[in-house]
């Protein structure tokens, strides 16, 4: 015997069965609407911390430009007088008076410095960078860079070294910023080399890009302190670093630096041995990038 087909339940278990996938349906489709609105308001709170952090952002650097700018006028006016004063146009200085002079002075050419790189870091940051690229020959920026020097390397134990830059193209490029850089890399070399070399060289690579190193056989740097050496004010604790002063502000320049030209920098170190930092360029700059 075959089973009658019993359509009015069939029928109530189809609208039942819809009824509830309905109610399902429309359940999912408030929860939707719900978490919706929830990432609309999550993404209005993002807009607002967003324009709050550019905000703050641009209110640092205009401050840091600001403060730094206003220091120069007193740091000059201490660095006249001290000059007035070494330079005996009031009469001569006792022993003791000439070393004290001798302090004040050496303390304000570093204060006078720091106030330069905040300024140039403020500048980076607010987009106010100018790029003046040109053609120059490495050889003419060695050079410049060895006679800048020349007079700094006080310490007999330690020499430095540039390499001849032969087979290298002219570079398009800013050679003031480029400069810079190198400045950098060569006064903390020579900083942190109590004695041995430090090398400056440049190196044509395969695509079109130019690697300037500085290489040190100085008191090298951690593994654990490689990531932050570029941070602003970061400074590796080191017995060496307690009597040498700085800011820690160089690196960071440096590599905001590198980015404007289109480049990048980079280290290696190893303790104990002594470091590379390099910066690489390409040979042309292209658009000029002003942050
Ligand atoms: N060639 C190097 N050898 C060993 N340590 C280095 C070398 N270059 C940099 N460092 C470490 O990295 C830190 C950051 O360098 P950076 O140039 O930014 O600051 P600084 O030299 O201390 O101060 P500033 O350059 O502002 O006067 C240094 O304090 C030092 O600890
Ligand atoms: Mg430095």
């Amino acid at each position: 015997m075959s089973h009658a087909p019993e359509p009015d339940l069939d029928a109530a278990a189809l609208r039942a069965a819809l009824a509830s996938s309905q109610l399902e349906a429309s359940e999912l489709r408030s929860e939707l609407e719900e978490t919706n609105r929830g990432v609309v308001a999550l993404y209005a709170e993002l807009d607002i911390q967003a324009e709050q952090l550019r905000r703050a952002t641009e209110l640092k650097s205009r401050f840091l430009a600001y403060m730094s700018y206003e220091f120069r006028t007193p740091v000059n006016a201490i660095r006249s007088i001290t000059r007035l004063l070494t330079d005996h146009v009031d009469g001569p200085l006792t022993a003791e008076q000439e070393r004290q002079v001798g302090f004040i002075e050496s303390t304000t050419a570093e204060f006078a410095e720091m106030i330069d790189d905040l300024l140039d870091l403020a500048k980076i940051e607010a987009g106010r960078v100018e790029i003046s690229p040109a053609w120059f020959e490495m050889v003419d920026l060695f050079s410049a860079l060895h006679g800048m020097f020349r007079p700094v390397v006080v310490n007999p134990a330690t020499s430095l070294i540039f390499e001849e830059p032969r087979e290298l193209p002219r570079i398009f490029s800013d050679n003031r910023k480029l400069s810079q850089i190198l400045r950098n890399f060569i006064s903390n070399a020579l900083k942190f080399t109590p004695q041995g070399e430090v090398r400056v060289s440049a190196t044509l690579l395969a695509d079109d890009h130019v690697r300037f190193s500085v290489a040190d056989t100085g008191i090298g740097i951690a593994a654990e302190h490689h990531a932050a050496v570029f941070d602003d004010f970061s400074q590796v604790d080191s017995p060496l670093q307690k009597r040498l002063r700085g800011t820690g502000l160089g690196l960071s320049l440096s590599q905001q630096l590198a980015k404007l030209l289109g480049g990048q920098v980079s280290m290696q170190s190893e303790f104990g041995k002594g470091s590379t930092f390099s910066v690489t360029l390409p040979i042309r700059l292209g658009r000029v990038n002003t942050n």
